[in-house]
C-alpha cells in the first residue's frame, strides 16, 4: 500500500473500477434478447453477439431483425398510433415524465451497461450521456403538455422509423424517441449492431412505466435490418450515422414523399485565435475529441490555431495529451476508453497511415493492445491530405495554422461537412464574427461539445438536415394539416417551336423571355413553346446553370437585413397593385389579390422571424438563429400560376435567399411579366431568376446543382422521385409542399419560412465566471 506522500509525489491513481455486478447479473438473467414489438419481447431466432470492446468478452446475444420483424413492428406501431395521438397532451406528458424518472432511478445501471457495451469511459456515460437522456424525456414531457397550444394546426406524422449509431446509443435513442412521442407519433427504432443493450434495457423501462403496447418498438440487427426499416411503410425516417448510408437512404426514399431527417458526419473546425485562453482551449480539445475516443460526430477534429500562438499552444497540448489516461472504461479515472469495435479501430489506423504516407506527422496516437488507441494529432498536414478530408472518428485530431481571421474562416469552411464548430477568443467581437461566418449548425464559443434538449442540434451541407432538440426538433415530427388540399393540374405537352418562326396568333406576347440576373434573356437554345395566350421561352440546362450562377452572386440581399427586405416586398405589393387589372386579365382577380396579400404577409415576417434564445444550461446564452440557405430552387405548381409562384418565391426571398424558379409549365406568362414589377421595386439583380419550360426537365439539373442549397418541388410523384435522386447526391433537403388552394390561407405562414431557413445554434458563455473572479475590484 502506498503512502499518501508517495502518491502526492507521483500523482498516480490507483484503480477505481465501477461495480458492474448488477449489470452482469441482469445480462445473465436475460441470456438472449428478442425484439421488443407490441409491448413484449419476441422469442429470439437468428442471433448475434454483442461484446465488451475493452476485453472482447461476449456480453449477450441479440436478435438479427428480419423484414418480417420490421413489418410486425411497423404494424404494432401503426395500430398504437391512433390511440396514442388521441390522448391529451397531459396524458402523453405523464408517460414521458415516467420514462424520465425511471431512467434517473437507473442512472448507475444504465451508465455501466453503456460503458460495457460501447467502451466509453464510465465518467462520460455517467456524467454526460445518462443525465442528458433523462433531461430529454423531461424536456419533451413539457412539449407533450404544450403541443396543442404551441403547434396549432399541426398533426403527428404517424409511425416513425429511427436508425441510430453506436457512439451515443442511449442518448441518440432519447433524442429520437422523446420528440416523436411528445408529438403523438409511435416509433420503430433500430439501435446499432455494436451497441444494442441500453435500447433493450430501455424497452424494459417502457414496460415498467406501462407505456401502451406498440408506442415504442425496438428491432435489433445490422445494416440489413436498417435497410428493411427504410423500405417499410413508415411516415418518416430519422437517421444518425455515416454520410454514405445517409445518402443511400435519401435515394431509397426518393419520390415517396416521406419525411426524412439526417444527422451525418462532420469534420468540425476547432479555431484557436491569437487572444484565446490557451489553457481553456486545450481543455476544449480534451472534451471535444480525446475524452470520448473521438467517436463523436461533432468532435472538433480539425484544430486551426493562429500562427502567433501555435508553438505555445502545441506545447500545452502535447503536455496535456501525455497526461491522458487510456484504460479500462469502467475505471473512474480513465479518460480514454476503448474504440467500439476492432473494425472501427482498423479504420482509424488506416486513415492515419494514409495521412502519414501523404506527408503528415503523427504525434501520439499509438495503437495499443485490444481496442485502444492513445490520443494524438496529425501535424504538418496539407489541406488535401486524407487525414484532413476524411472523418477519422477516433482520438486523432489534425493541427494546422492560419494567419488572419479571414484565413481561419476559409479553412474552417473548407469541408463538405458543416455540423459544428468551436471558436476560442477572449474578444467577443472576434468570436461572434467567426460564429457568424462559419458554416455549421452548432457553434460553441469558448466551449466545446455542449448539448441540451432545448438546444437544436443538426448540420449544414453534407452533415445532413433537420434538427434534434427544442422547438425545431418538435417541428420535425409534426405535419401541416391542410384545409384547402386540392389536386395539382396535369401538365400539358411542351413542344419546341424555333424562335421567331412561331406562327403569331392575334394578341400573342412575343416578348416573353427568361429573367436571369435582373435582365431578360433569350433561352440558350432560342426555342419557344406554345402556351395559352402566346408562346413562352423554352429554357434548358444551360439556362438553369446561368440562373444559379446569377442567384449565387446575390449574396448581399441576405446581408441587407429584414427591414430593408421588407421594404422591397412592400414595394412589390404596391407596384403589383398598380398593375392589378393587367395581371387579373392574365389570371384572375382572386390570384392577384392573393399575390398582393402574400407580399404584405412576408414583408411583415421579413424582420420578425426571429429565432430564439433557449433555456439550455445555466452559464450559457444559447441563441438559435434562422439563417438563409443560400440559393433555393423552386418548381412551382401548375395551378394558379401567379399565386402559386409568389406563395413560394416570397417567403424564400423574405428570409434572404435568392431563388431560381420554374413557373407553371402550362401557363407561365402570368409570371414572366413580373420582371417589370421586380425591377421597379428595387429588387436587386439575381435575387429572383425565372426559367420557363418543361418543369421536370429543368427541375432535375436545378436539384443536382452544387450551388443550390435546397429544392422545393410541386408536381407529380415521378417528378419528385427524379428531383429527390438528383438532390441526394449532395444531400440537399427537398420539400414537396402538398397541392393546395394557392390563394387560400394555407398557402402562407411560418411553415414556408421554416423551409426557407436553417438554424444555427450558438453557445456563448454568459454569467459563467464564479463570483469574485472578475478583474476589476470596486
Ligand atoms: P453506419 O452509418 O453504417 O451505421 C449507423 C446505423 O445505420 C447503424 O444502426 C447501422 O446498422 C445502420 N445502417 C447501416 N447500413 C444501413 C442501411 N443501408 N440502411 C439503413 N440503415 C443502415 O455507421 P458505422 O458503419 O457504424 O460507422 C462508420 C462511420 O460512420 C464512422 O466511422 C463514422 O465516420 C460515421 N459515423 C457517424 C456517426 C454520427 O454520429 N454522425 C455515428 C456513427 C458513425
Amino acid at each position: 500500500m502506498s503512502h499518501v506522500s508517495e502518491i502526492m509525489e507521483s500523482m498516480e491513481y490507483g484503480p477505481s473500477v465501477e461495480d458492474s455486478s448488477a449489470v452482469r447479473d441482469w445480462l445473465a438473467r436475460q441470456g438472449t434478447f428478442g425484439h421488443f414489438i407490441g409491448g413484449t419481447f419476441t422469442e429470439p431466432d437468428t442471433t448475434f453477439e454483442t461484446r465488451d470492446p475493452a476485453t472482447g468478452e461476449v456480453l449477450a446475444r441479440v436478435s438479427q431483425g428480419t423484414q418480417a420483424d420490421i413489418e410486425a413492428a411497423v404494424a404494432a406501431a401503426r395500430q398504437a398510433q391512433g390511440p396514442w395521438a388521441a390522448l391529451s397532451g397531459s396524458e402523453r406528458a405523464r408517460y414521458l415524465y415516467a420514462l424520465a424518472r425511471h431512467v434517473q432511478k437507473r442512472e448507475r445501471f444504465l451508465s455501466v451497461l453503456e460503458s460495457l457495451d460501447n467502451g466509453k469511459p464510465i465518467r462520460e456515460a455517467r456524467d454526460i450521456d445518462v443525465p442528458l437522456v433523462a433531461r430529454h424525456f423531461y424536456h419533451h414531457a413539457g412539449w407533450a403538455e404544450l403541443r396543442d397550444s404551441q403547434f396549432p394546426g399541426l398533426t403527428p406524422l404517424g409511425v416513425c422509423g429511427q436508425i441510430i449509431p453506436w457512439n451515443f446509443p442511449l442518448l441518440m435513442l432519447a433524442w429520437k424517441v422523446a420528440p416523436a412521442l411528445a408529438a403523438g407519433n409511435t416509433v420503430v427504432l433500430k439501435p446499432a449492431e455494436y451497441t444494442p443493450l441500453t435500447a433493450l434495457a430501455f424497452a424494459q423501462i417502457c414496460q415498467e412505466v406501462g407505456l401502451p403496447a406498440g408506442v415504442v418498438n425496438i428491432v435489433t440487427g445490422d445494416g440489413a435490418t436498417g435497410a428493411a426499416l427504410v423500405q417499410a411503410p413508415v411516415d418518416k425516417i430519422a437517421f444518425t450515422g455515416s454520410t454514405e448510408v445517409g445518402r443511400g437512404i435519401a435515394q431509397a426514399l426518393a419520390g415517396t414523399g416521406r419525411r426524412l431527417t439526417l444527422e451525418l458526419g462532420g469534420k468540425s473546425p476547432f479555431v484557436v485565435m491569437e487572444d484565446a485562453d490557451l489553457d481553456a482551449a486545450v481543455e476544449g480539445v480534451v472534451d471535444s475529441i480525446w475524452f470520448n475516443q473521438g467517436q463523436v460526430c461533432c468532435a472538433g477534429s480539425r484544430i486551426l490555431v493562429a500562427e502567433a500562438v501555435a508553438d505555445r499552444f502545441e506545447a500545452l497540448l502535447s503536455f496535456r495529451m501525455s497526461r491522458m489516461r487510456v484504460g479500462p472504461p469502467l475505471d473512474k479515472s480513465t479518460d480514454v476508453g476503448a474504440i467500439v469495435d476492432p473494425v472501427q479501430k482498423d479504420r482509424i489506423l488506416s486513415i492515419c497511415r494514409a495521412a502519414t504516407e501523404a506527408g503528415a506527422e503523427l504525434v501520439g496516437g499509438q495503437a495499443q493492445e485490444g481496442c485502444f488507441i492513445a490520443p494524438g494529432y496529425l501535424k504538418n498536414i496539407a489541406p488535401a491530405n486524407p487525414g484532413m478530408e476524411q472523418e477519422i472518428f477516433g482520438p486523432i485530431a489534425t493541427l494546422s495554422t492560419f494567419r488572419t481571421a479571414d484565413e481561419a474562416v476559409e479553412l474552417a469552411n473548407n469541408t463538405r461537412y458543416g455540423l459544428a464548430a468551436s471558436v476560442w477568443s477572449e474578444s467577443a467581437t472576434v468570436a461572434t464574427d467567426l460564429a457568424a461566418r462559419i458554416k455549421a449548425g452548432v457553434v460553441w464559443i469558448n466551449s466545446a461539445n455542449l448539448f441540451d434538449a432545448a438546444a437544436p442540434f443538426g448540420g449544414y451541407r453534407e452533415s445532413g438536415y433537420g434538427r434534434e432538440g427544442g422547438r425545431s426538433g418538435m417541428l420535425d415530427y409534426l405535419a401541416e394539416a391542410l384545409i384547402s388540399a386540392r389536386p395539382e393540374e396535369a401538365l400539358q405537352r411542351v413542344s419546341a417551336t424555333p424562335s421567331g418562326d412561331a406562327p403569331a396568333p392575334q394578341g400573342i406576347d412575343r416578348t416573353a423571355k427568361l429573367y436571369i440576373g435582373g435582365a431578360q434573356k433569350r433561352p440558350d437554345g432560342g426555342g419557344n413553346y406554345a402556351v395559352p395566350g402566346g408562346v413562352a421561352p423554352l429554357g434548358n440546362r444551360k439556362d438553369i446553370r446561368n440562373a444559379v450562377e446569377a442567384a449565387a452572386k446575390a449574396g448581399k440581399w441576405a446581408a441587407m437585413g429584414g427591414h430593408a427586405r421588407a421594404q422591397v416586398l412592400f414595394y412589390i405589393a404596391e407596384n403589383l397593385s398598380a398593375r392589378a387589372a393587367e395581371f387579373a386579365a392574365r389570371t384572375s382577380r382572386a390570384e392577384v389579390e392573393a399575390a398582393i396579400g402574400r407580399c404584405f404577409h412576408y414583408a411583415a415576417w421579413a424582420d420578425k422571424f426571429d429565432g430564439a434564445n433557449v433555456q439550455a444550461k445555466p452559464g450559457h446564452l444559447v441563441n438559435v438563429i434562422p439563417e438563409p440557405l443560400g440559393v433555393i430552387g423552386i418548381a412551382c405548381p401548375n395551378a394558379q400560376p401567379l399565386a402559386g409562384f409568389l406563395s413560394l418565391v416570397l417567403p424564400a426571398i423574405a428570409m434572404g435567399n435568392a431563388v431560381v424558379a420554374i413557373p407553371a409549365q402550362n401557363d407561365p406568362l402570368a409570371v414572366t411579366d413580373l420582371y417589370q414589377v421586380f425591377d421597379t421595386s428595387d429588387l436587386p439583380a439575381g435575387v429572383v431568376n425565372i426559367v420557363t419550360g418543361a418543369r421536370d426537365e429543368l427541375a432535375v439539373p436545378l436539384a443536382a446543382h452544387e450551388e443550390v442549397a435546397a429544392m422545393w418541388y410541386c408536381g407529380t410523384s415521378d417528378g419528385l422521385a427524379a428531383v429527390d435522386r438528383a438532390a441526394a447526391g449532395n444531400l440537399k433537403p427537398v420539400w414537396a409542399p402538398a397541392a393546395r388552394d394557392w390563394t387560400g390561407p394555407d398557402a402562407q405562414g411560418e411553415t414556408f419560412l421554416r423551409h426557407a431557413t436553417r438554424q444555427k445554434t450558438i453557445w456563448l458563455p454568459y454569467g459563467a465566471l464564479p463570483a469574485g473572479s472578475g478583474s476589476a475590484a470596486y
